[in-house]
């Protein structure tokens, strides 16, 4: 017998990035030598204290048994240390952090908790596209807020109109950006909150990416702003900064109302994270960090030679601020689509097309630097054999 899906699963929406994927293996089984650019996976290691930390808490006894359903208090606390000694932000481990299975499924449940179906939740477009997974979960209305280069990709909030501002109850943010790569200033982020608080309108700031900031800049948390807690929360994750995706694990902070409805969904769906990740992600976030400063050096010096090696060749690009992406305009007269397959037939470079993020991607690619410098050179080689950048 084969069981029909739900209407829920049949509205969810389409996975774009799956022919790319196809696509790519298609030419890796043929043999191709490809350099995927176009994938999101952090390609270091787990630094190795943290990676000892879970080997030694996982002989223990007491990881075994069921977690308790809020997460281990000494990993509240870790972050709530780290956000203290980070960004002088107070959070109280009880009631204003919550542990999450990644950032991803804080991002997807969120909705879940706050919304009604038909409910009005503004997201960034371009934008990740899982936080679309979460709005159609909960049955949501989504309204895009444009992210234009001549805006340096920040939201307009003017373009919103009054009547959707009024319906809102939930915003979407995300930065440093993925995909464009933008930071945002505390400026940015004062005036979110005056927003927010006017509409009533609760911010989810997904800091995925909070760890990673060049030229000497770290980014900004949208809770060191004043009265950040009052209208949200932001979403921190541990699978950037310590390269640890596949862990799953990360962390909201924030109102304490919000908190308490993710614990509260939390609670009805699963026990919480493995003992031993728990404790080794405090680790993480308690001890040396240093390997956060290499990671930082490793991407920016990575950047560079992307940046720096396709301005040489006439290709005007724009460098990333933070994130791990560069999100580079696509030259005339190619769509983004028409772009990444030519680049991955002529010069078996994978990159992912900017209208896989949203309308407002088209006309861009994502690069991501999760390679290594030598290999972001050859590409930069193989993309300069190319015909349109022949002057
Ligand atoms: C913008 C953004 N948010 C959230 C995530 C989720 O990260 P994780 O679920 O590994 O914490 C990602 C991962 O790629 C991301 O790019």
């Amino acid at each position: 017998m084969e069981f029909p899906q739900s209407d829920l699963l049949k509205s969810l929406p389409k996975q774009f990035f799956a022919s790319l994927v196809q696509k790519v293996g298609a030419y890796t089984e043929k043999g191709a030598d490809i350099i995927n650019l176009g994938q999101g996976n952090p390609d270091q290691p787990t630094p190795q204290h943290i990676v000892e930390k879970l080997k030694q808490a996982g002989e223990n006894p007491a990881n075994h048994k069921y977690s308790p359903f809020r997460g281990q208090r000494s990993l509240r606390v870790a972050a709530a240390t780290f956000y203290k000694r980070e960004y002088g932000v107070h959070l109280d481990p009880e009631e204003e952090i919550a542990i999450l299975f990644g950032g991803k499924a804080g991002l997807v449940e969120i909705p879940q908790c706050l919304l009604n179906p038909g409910d009005t939740i503004l997201v960034p477009d371009p934008g990740y596209p899982d936080y679309w997974s979460g709005v159609e979960l909960a049955r949501a209305k989504m309204v895009t807020m444009p992210l234009r280069e001549e805006n340096d990709f920040m939201p307009d909030y003017e373009e919103l109109a009054a009547e959707q501002l009024d319906k809102a109850k939930l915003m979407f943010l995300n930065y440093p950006n993925n995909p464009t790569g933008a930071v945002a200033d505390k400026q940015f982020f004062d005036e979110t909150i005056e927003l927010a608080r006017e509409n009533e309108i609760c911010v989810v700031h997904d800091f995925a990416y909070g760890g990673i900031g060049f030229d000497g800049n770290r980014p900004q948390s949208f809770l060191q702003s004043e009265g950040a807690k009052e209208v949200g929360i932001e979403i921190y994750t541990l699978s950037k900064t310590y390269n640890m995706a596949g862990w799953r694990v990360g962390f909201a902070a924030g109102n304490k109302s919000v908190i308490a409805a993710i614990n509260l969904l939390q609670d009805h769906m699963y026990v919480s994270l493995f003992g031993a990740v728990q404790e080794a992600a405090a680790e993480a976030l308690l001890g040396p960090q240093e390997c956060v400063a290499e990671l930082n050096n490793l991407y920016e010096t990575r950047r560079n030679v992307l940046i720096d090696g396709l301005t040489k060749i006439g290709w005007q690009v724009t460098a990333p601020k933070g994130s791990f992406f560069a999100w580079l305009k696509v030259p005339e007269p190619f769509t983004s689509v028409e772009f990444a397959d030519f680049l991955l037939e002529k010069a078996h470079i994978a990159v992912a097309p900017g209208v896989g993020f949203g309308d407002y991607g088209e006309g861009f690619v994502r690069v991501g630097l999760l390679t290594s410098a030598e290999r972001l050179q050859e590409a930069v080689s193989r993309i300069e054999s190319l015909e349109i950048f022949k002057k």
